[in-house]
């Protein structure tokens, strides 16, 4: 993976037992990635139910490492998440499981207010009592703010959520929050901006389109491409992540973000121009229901814990592009999907 630092994330604490949850997916694997190669103590339980979206070959380069263990249990079980979590009691809990395409909501909202919401209600309940607990991070999204056209949300702007995805995952994070004011619970939240990189399931607008270009297909757009997006690469993700582990407090919300706005047809064209095609190889489709015009979130907070952005995204895009050009045999089979 390019851009590893050398940096040692070491926690100063018990066996420091870390809990992710999603782990099989896109963000949560490149995490673990992450924290395996930066730290030297530490051991990983990844929890996920291996979805449409989790696969287990996101985890091929570091299953074998002794301080990794993987657990194929559903967060919207409660009596698995209460077996699970009475076994590890973990330090840290991360949770990233979830539904996370906005279509898919659109088409079946029911399972994204199971997993989005009763799966965090789960998880904390499963831990309400576990006293190693030091920090339970909940994974939510710049989309819980909605759409803004000019300037930026800021950690304590209004929310208004679109989508039965953002209105789900912010149902997810209030109800955690909810659980340190009530219960002292050492609760964190952070919301992210569109992430992008390696591993991502290919029905997301970046890979998705690369895939089918990569394919002889067409790339797909809504409308006009006029919707604008904040992209961060995973990998500056994740270190913002590791910097809220290791120095952010119980009971506040950190948005993390690229600061690299791009409305979707400008996107779409460095695609384009990075694998040699033209723009006769974009098809626009039917816009999405109550799609946000602009996402932005500004980001002083997790900056002034030391967090900074490495990644730009003609950099990030250029490597994202490699890597799927590379690992065909990773999405060949989701092809007729997307
Ligand atoms: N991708 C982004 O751009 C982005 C941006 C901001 C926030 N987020 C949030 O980050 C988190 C991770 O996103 P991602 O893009 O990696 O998602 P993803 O869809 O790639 O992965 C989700 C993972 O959760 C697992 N999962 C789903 N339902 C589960 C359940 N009931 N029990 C156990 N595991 C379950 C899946 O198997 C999968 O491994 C999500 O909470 C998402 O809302 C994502």
């Amino acid at each position: 993976m390019p851009h590893m630092r050398r940096d040692s994330w070491t926690m100063p604490n018990r066996k420091n037992i870390i809990a992710v949850t999603g782990g099989a997916g896109f963000i949560g694997s490149n995490f673990i990635r992450f924290y395996l190669r930066h730290t030297r103590t530490g051991e990983v339980y990844n929890i996920d139910n291996l979805s449409y979206c989790g696969r287990i070959e996101n985890t091929l380069d570091f299953r074998d490492s002794p301080r990794y263990h993987f657990i194929k249990e559903d967060i919207t079980d409660e009596m698995a998440m209460k077996r699970v979590f009475a076994m590890i009691k973990p330090d840290t809990v991360i949770n990233f499981a979830a539904q996370t395409h906005v279509d898919r909501s659109i088409k079946d909202p029911r399972p994204f207010l199971e997993t989005d919401i009763m799966g965090v209600f789960n998880l904390l309940e499963a831990n309400r009592d576990n006293k190693h607990l030091k920090k339970f991070i909940q994974i939510s999204t710049d989309e819980v703010y909605g759409s803004i056209e000019k300037g930026s949300f800021r950690e304590n702007s209004p929310v208004c959520p679109s989508s039965p995805y953002s209105a789900s995952k912010l149902g997810g994070e209030r109800i955690a929050h909810s659980y340190h004011v009530t219960y002292g619970m050492p609760v964190l939240v952070i919301r992210g901006s569109n992430n992008y990189g390696p591993f991502q399931y290919p029905e997301k607008f970046i890979p998705r389109n690369v895939v089918r270009l990569l394919s002889g297909k067409n790339a797909l757009l809504y409308a006009a491409g006029k919707n604008i997006r904040d992209w961060i690469y995973v990998e500056d993700f994740v270190r913002g992540i590791m910097t809220v582990l290791k120095k952010g407090r119980p009971g506040e919300i950190y948005n993390i973000g690229g600061a690299d706005e791009r409305t979707n047809i400008e996107l779409l064209g460095a695609i384009l121009s990075a694998l040699g095609l033209g723009k006769e190889r974009i098809s626009f489709v039917k816009d999405r229901p109550g799609h946000d015009l602009r996402y932005s979130i500004s980001c002083g907070k997790v900056r002034a814990l030391g967090w900074r952005k490495e990644v730009p995204l003609s950099r990030g895009l250029k490597e994202t592009i490699e890597w799927y050009k590379n690992n065909k045999s990773w999405w060949k089979d989701i092809l007729k999907e997307i």
